[in-house]
């Protein structure tokens, strides 16, 4: 008979990681159109921690339990699912709960493993992948020839979309970072160039695109970062802005945006509809996949902690210490293993 409990990590009030805890509850059941996946390990990424904060509370109907990484084992199969079966190894973007032994997950956001990946390694795939092609492929409608951007180019969003940029699309990419070994990380994964951004990056920039500029900018910071992004820009160029970690708020020459035919957006990914992350999903799997299964894309991971020690894996995010991605075994041993 399946368990009627499980173990989980909740938040118990806003604040550092000693808010993180190991809580019994309910385990959750499949509703129409989706499944639950026994997780044998999950990626931790900058919205837990800010969702551990108080800042980023989850959308209405999602689970309140951190967790948008999740890879495991098809458990349980809810009304109106085709093509996945109780046994099927899969990786999924949840819309939260991925801190658990069991997940409820829309189908439409499951994704089968890129052969050769171990779980561990695939937990540490999804929301960082949807992230990078909503924002970089759809939002910032990156073109081939083209020249992008990437602040924070070590992030989890930051390498994703170098390798998306380079490897699907042959553009040049120019990265930032705030340590001279994380522009060589950068630089590791197909950067072009990569700058410090502690200096005087907006003329590096310049001085190495002969002073043309860009065409997209990546970008989570906002605040004062965002005209000089703008003033970054080549005609018709894009900014897609994925955070404001400087600023929500701040003051842009709309006359540059008119003149120059210029597009401010951005995004939150956590709150769209399945319908929209499965056909991210969808385009993942046919265009990332192949080059995640030959090694021309591959995922970093920092570090993989055993999920009870998940205040130690935030706390490494809060320090900012990560280059790459930090990883929850739920099941350290099966999430280690390939599945056939
Ligand atoms: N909108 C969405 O749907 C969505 C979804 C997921 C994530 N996000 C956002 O995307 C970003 C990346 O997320 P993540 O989890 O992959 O990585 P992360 O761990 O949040 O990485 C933060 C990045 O910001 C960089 N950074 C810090 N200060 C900077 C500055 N002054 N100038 C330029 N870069 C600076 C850091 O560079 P150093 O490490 O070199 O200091 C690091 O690469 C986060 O801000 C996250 O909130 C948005």
């Amino acid at each position: 008979m399946t368990a009627r409990t499980m173990r989980a990590i909740g938040i118990e009030r806003p604040g550092g990681p000693e808010v993180l805890h190991m809580v019994e509850m309910p385990r959750p059941r499949a509703g129409a159109g989706e499944v639950v996946v026994r997780v044998l390990a999950a990626g931790v990424n900058r919205p837990d921690i800010r969702q551990r904060l108080g800042l980023y509370p989850p959308p209405p109907g999602a689970s309140p339990l951190p967790g948008l990484d999740i890879a495991g084992i098809v458990d349980e199969v809810g009304p109106g699912v085709d093509g996945l079966r109780p046994g099927d190894a899969v990786c999924a973007l949840a819309n939260g709960g991925g801190y658990a032994q069991f997940c409820a997950v829309p189908a439409l956001q499951c994704m089968p493993l890129p052969r050769g990946l171990t779980f561990a390694q695939a937990a540490s795939l999804p929301e960082v992948f949807f992230t990078a092609w909503n924002n970089i492929v759809w939002l910032g409608r990156l073109a081939r020839g083209e020249t992008l951007l990437i602040q924070g180019g070590t992030s989890g969003v930051g390498l994703a979309g170098t390798q998306i940029a380079r490897r699907l699309f042959d553009v040049t990419v120019i990265a930032t970072a705030g340590a001279q070994e994380k522009c060589q990380v950068c630089l590791d994964f197909g950067a072009q160039h990569a700058i410090d951004y502690r200096g005087d990056w907006e003329a590096e920039v310049r001085r190495v695109t002969g002073g043309e500029g860009v065409d997209v900018v990546l970008d989570a910071q906002g605040g004062d970062y965002t005209q000089k992004h703008l003033d970054l820009l080549r005609f018709d160029g894009r900014v897609v802005l994925l955070g404001s970690h400087r600023s929500a708020t701040t003051e842009v020459s709309t006359r540059a945006i008119a003149h120059r035919r210029l597009t401010l957006t951005g995004s939150t990914l956590r709150p769209r509809p399945p319908a929209y992350k499965g056909a991210i999903a969808a385009e993942l799997v046919k265009h990332v996949w192949p080059l995640l299964e030959d090694g021309r894309i591959v995922t970093r991971i920092h570090a993989a902690f055993p999920w009870e020690e998940v205040r130690a894996a935030h706390g490494l995010l809060d320090r900012n210490e990560q280059v790459g991605k930090v990883v929850l075994l739920v099941e350290p041993a099966l999430a280690a293993t390939v599945p056939a």
